[in-house]
C-alpha cells in the first residue's frame, strides 16, 4: 500500500481536537467550555482526569508539526476552541487565543502542513450554557455564526479547508439523551421509553448553526478566499444481523438515525422518513427559508469511520442477548453473528477491528447521498492507557488496522466513491473524553508524566507508506 495507489492530490493527515490536546484550558484568557465544567463532576471521567494540561500542544505545537512532517503527512485537522477566541461565547475577543491559532497555522504553512480547521469539537462556551441553555436555544445559531464569521475573517486568508461541527450526533445523543458527554443532560436514562425531545432540538440547532455559518462563508468570504467548508459526521457501519426483513429494517433505521439524521437534511432538505415517522411531533420542523439554507450546505463531508455493529430488531425472537438497546431506533446491537465475533477487539469496549465496514460505510454515502465529495476525517484504534514504554511503541496491531482500513477505503474509491483525503485519529495519545488517559489512540506515544513524545512503529509505517517516490 503506498500513496501512489491513491488519486493525485489525495491528502493524508492526522486529526485531533482543541480540548483533547491543547492544555492551557483556563489560561491565556481562554474561558471555560462545557467540558471544563463536566470533567470536574466526580466520577464522570476515568480517574477524574481533566484536560487542563493534557499533552500541552499549546506550547509544543512546533514539535508536533515537525513530527507530522517527518512522517510525510500533508495536513493536520485541528479544532479551534470557541471559548479561547470568545471567552464568554460572544463579544470580547481573547487576542492571546487568536495569537495561538495564528502561531499554529503559520508554523504549519511554514513546514508545508495544510491546515484543516474544525470550528466545534464538543466545547461550547460555558457562558452560553449558563445564559440560555446553549444548544437547546435557537439563540445559539447566531452566536455560532458570529464566531465562525470571526474565524473566517481572521484565519481564512490561510485556512482554505473548514468544518463546522464534529459529530453533531454525538453532541445531541451523548450530551442530551444518555448524558454521558457534556453537558450531561440525561433526558432518557430513567424513562427507558422513546428518547425525549431535547436531542432532536439540539440536533436541529446544530444543523441550523452549520447552515448559518456556511451561508456567511459563501456570502462574505468564499469568492475571495477560495476555500471549502463541510461538516464531520461519525458513521459506524450497521450490518443486519440476519437476512430477515425486520433485521434489515433495523439496520436501515440505525443508518438513518446515525448519519441520515444530519446528512439527509443537508443533501435533501429534510430528515429521513424513518426519523419523521418514529419521532413525529418531537421532531422540529424546518421552515421554507431554513430548507433553502440547509439543503446543499456542504462542499465536502467528513466521515469518521472506526467500526461496525450487527443490528437486529429486538421485537423479533432474539437470536442473541441484546448488548444494548437504542430507544427511538428500536434496534439491538450485537457484536457477533452465529457466535462469530465481528472482528478482533481494539482496547476500548466500543471498537472492533472491522475493515470491510469502511468499504460499506463509504459506499453507502456514495449511493444514498449523491456521491458527495468525502474526506475520511477520522479512523484509528486505541491501546490501554497503562501500556508502558517500550512496549507501547510496538503497535503492530495498529499498523494492521490502518493498512486494512486504508485498503478498504481504496477499494471504495476504485468503485467510484469520491474521496479526496484521509485523516488518522490521532497523532498523539491524548485526552479520550470519558476514558481520560486510559486509552491511547496516537501513532505517537506520549509519556503523560513528562509529556515527551515517542513515535510508535505505526508512525514510521505511515512515513514509509506516504513517502513520495518522485
Ligand atoms: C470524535 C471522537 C474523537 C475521539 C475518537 C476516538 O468525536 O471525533 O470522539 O474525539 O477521541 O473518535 O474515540
Amino acid at each position: 500500500l503506498s500513496r501512489e495507489a491513491f488519486p493525485a492530490g489525495f491528502v493524508f493527515g492526522t486529526a485531533a481536537s482543541a480540548y483533547q490536546v491543547e492544555g492551557m484550558a483556563l489560561k491565556d484568557g481562554r474561558g471555560p467550555s462545557i467540558w471544563d465544567v463536566f470533567v470536574k463532576i466526580p466520577g464522570e471521567i476515568a480517574n477524574n482526569a481533566t484536560a487542563d494540561v493534557s499533552v500541552d500542544e499549546y506550547h509544543r505545537y512546533k514539535e508536533d508539526v515537525d513530527i507530522m512532517k517527518k512522517m510525510n503527512f500533508d495536513a493536520y485537522r485541528f479544532s479551534i476552541s470557541w471559548s479561547r477566541i470568545f471567552p464568554n461565547g460572544a463579544g470580547k475577543v481573547n487576542w492571546e487565543g487568536v495569537s495561538y491559532y495564528n502561531r499554529l497555522i503559520n508554523y504549519m504553512l511554514k513546514k508545508g502542513v495544510t491546515p484543516y480547521a474544525n470550528l466545534y469539537h464538543y466545547d461550547l462556551p460555558e457562558a452560553l450554557e449558563k445564559q440560555y441553555n446553549g444548544l437547546l436555544s435557537p439563540k445559539v445559531v447566531e452566536a455560532y455564526a458570529d464566531y465562525a464569521d470571526f474565524c473566517f475573517k481572521t484565519f481564512g486568508d490561510r485556512v482554505k479547508n473548514w468544518f463546522t461541527f464534529n459529530e453533531p450526533r454525538v453532541v445531541a445523543a451523548l450530551g442530551y439523551d444518555d448524558g454521558t458527554f457534556a453537558p450531561g443532560r440525561c433526558t432518557n436514562c430513567s424513562a427507558g421509553g422513546n428518547s425525549a425531545t431535547e436531542p432532536y432540538i439540539v440536533a436541529h440547532n446544530l444543523i441550523l448553526s452549520h447552515a448559518a455559518a456556511v451561508k456567511r462563508y459563501r456570502e462574505k468570504y468564499q469568492a475571495k478566499q477560495k476555500g471549502r467548508i463541510g461538516i464531520l459526521l461519525d458513521f459506524v457501519w450497521y450490518e443486519a444481523l440476519t437476512s430477515s426483513t425486520a433485521d434489515q429494517a433495523a439496520a436501515q433505521r440505525a443508518r438513518d438515525f446515525h448519519v441520515g439524521w444530519f446528512l439527509h437534511p443537508i443533501i435533501y432538505g429534510e430528515y429521513p422518513k424513518t426519523i419523521q415517522e418514529i419521532v413525529k411531533e418531537r421532531l422540529p420542523k424546518f421552515t421554507e427559508e431554513e430548507v433553502k439554507m440547509v439543503k446543499g450546505s456542504i462542499d465536502y463531508v467528513g466521515i469518521n469511520q472506526y467500526t461496525t455493529y450487527y443490528m437486529y430488531d429486538p421485537h423479533q425472537p432474539e437470536p442473541q442477548k441484546p448488548t444494548s438497546y437504542a430507544n427511538d431506533w428500536h434496534v439491538g446491537y450485537a457484536y457477533e453473528r452465529d457466535g462469530v465475533p465481528i472482528g478482533p477487539r481494539a482496547h476500548s469496549n466500543w471498537l472492533y477491528i472491522v475493515p470491510w465496514g469502511m468499504y460499506k460505510a463509504v459506499s453507502y454515502v456514495k449511493e444514498h447521498y449523491c456521491n458527495p465529495t468525502v474526506i475520511l476525517s477520522e479512523n484509528g484504534m486505541d491501546d490501554p492507557g497503562n501500556i508502558t514504554l517500550p512496549k507501547g511503541l510496538h503497535d503492530t496491531t495498529r499498523i494492521n488496522y490502518y493498512k486494512s482500513y486504508i485498503t478498504e477505503l481504496k477499494k471504495a474509491i476504485d468503485d467510484g466513491a469520491n474521496v479526496i483525503g484521509y485523516f488518522a485519529w490521532s497523532l498523539l495519545d491524548n485526552f479520550e473524553w470519558k476514558s481520560g488517559y486510559t486509552s491511547r489512540f496516537g501513532i505517537v506515544y506520549v509519556d503523560f508524566t513528562n509529556l515527551k513524545r515517542y513515535p510508535k512503529m505505526s508512525a514510521y509505517w505511515f512515513r514509509d507508506m506516504l513517502k513520495r517516490k518522485n
